[in-house]
């Protein structure tokens, strides 16, 4: 039986990635102590608040290999500690965040503003500094999704966000809907729209971020194309539901954003199906299971389901998204697709100190 030794816990450790950047613990100083004996390992790892929502699983990972490696030695422990690695100011407007992601589709109404949402909220919850910014000027509904409303502070030419409350401290979030009285149409020029998803990136003081999430309208083209060039995006989850019609429109919306050279962190299938709360009968709407074959054809991640319920559209309506968390039964589909997304952003390197972004036009 072999006999732990600090060589043999680090040579095990080297197979461990952090889960922000999918490089090795040890070679990116991220083990902090390692103690071992007969009778008891106790390891200390640090990790990053961008991959607190993977802290439990890695150390839970850390644990498992320890214990088979070493399976006479009788305590083995596992620490997770902050490890501290800012993020960068990105391209030419300043923010500052460590991956930037785009939610779209190509369809209207199957759950984007809902999925980008919550994510931001998922991620935020899990400790990452996580700011929500709705791109979708034609017809903003985040306000709507987390019961925000009202003209945002300005301070020294910069805007101030609303702050979210999500349960773990608060979330920025801006949005057009902010900026324009509700009700009202604005008709956007192709300059007006780059100028207005520009200053809403550049002058919010976001803070340092880990994500900054991002929802886009329908469609996307104007609005990918911009923040393409405003500033280099981590990548696009492209949210669908089952049916083929909302599959072609997510293949092109797929196409588009390779196009524009965004990588694709994966797709979302919402409204997947549907669970009758009287019955328990399940019935699968607009079909099942598309998403994922999908997503296996084209070769970009699923990064999980939503089913339809009720509580989601009531949330949503009361201005209650976060609540989708305080909900065991709408919970574990979020956090799963949190999860794999911070997952999909580490296996593609998205999470690397981005390329430099092209100008501002
Ligand atoms: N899984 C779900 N179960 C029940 N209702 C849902 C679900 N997902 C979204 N909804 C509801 O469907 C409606 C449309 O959702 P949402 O606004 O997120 O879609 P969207 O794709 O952003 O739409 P748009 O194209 O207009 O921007 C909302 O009322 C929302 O609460
Ligand atoms: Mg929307």
């Amino acid at each position: 039986m072999p006999s732990p030794s600090s060589q043999a816990i680090d040579a095990l450790l080297a197979d461990i990635p952090d889960p922000e950047s999918g490089r090795p613990l040890p070679a990116m100083g991220q083990v902090v102590s390692v103690s071992a004996d007969d009778a008891a390992i106790a390891v200390t790892v640090g990790l990053t608040t961008h991959s607190a929502i993977l802290w439990n699983a890695t150390r839970g990972r850390i644990e498992e290999r320890l214990r088979a490696a070493f399976p006479a030695v009788p305590s083995v422990s596992v620490t997770v500690v902050p490890h501290d690695r800012p993020p960068v100011k990105l391209g030419q407007l300043g923010v500052e965040a460590k991956s930037v992601i785009a939610v779209g589709s190509g369809k209207g109404g199957v759950g984007k503003s809902t999925i980008a949402t919550s994510i931001a909220i998922g991620l935020a919850r899990a400790g990452s500094r996580t700011g929500l910014l709705d791109a979708d000027v034609y017809g903003p509904s985040v306000p709507h999704l987390v019961g925000l409303s009202g003209r945002p502070h300005i301070d020294n030419g910069k805007i101030l966000p609303q702050m979210l409350d999500v349960g773990r401290g608060q979330m920025p979030v801006m949005s057009m809907g902010f900026l324009v009285p509700p009700g009202e149409a604005v008709i956007w020029r192709g300059p007006m729209l780059h100028g207005a998803i520009t200053q809403m990136l550049r002058d919010t003081l976001w803070g340092p971020l880990d994500y900054l999430v991002i929802d886009m309208p329908p469609g996307t083209g104007d609005v990918a194309l911009t923040l393409s060039q405003a500033l280099p995006l981590s990548g696009a989850v492209v949210v669908c539901t089952p049916q083929d019609v909302a599959l072609l429109d997510a293949t092109k919306a797929i196409a588009m954003f390779r196009k524009v050279n965004i990588p694709l962190l994966g797709m979302v299938e919402n409204m997947s199906f549907f669970v009758c709360p009287d019955t328990g009968k399940r019935y699968d709407i607009f079909g099942t299971g598309g998403a994922r074959r999908t997503a296996q054809e084209l070769e970009i991640p699923f990064l999980g389901e939503v089913p339809i319920q009720i509580p989601i559209r009531e949330h949503g309506d009361a201005g209650r998204t976060a609540a989708n968390y305080d909900d065991p039964a709408s919970r574990p589909y979020f956090e799963a697709i949190c999860e794999r997304l911070v997952g999909s952003l580490a296996a593609t390197s998205a999470a690397k100190p981005p390329m430099p972004s092209l100008p501002v036009l």
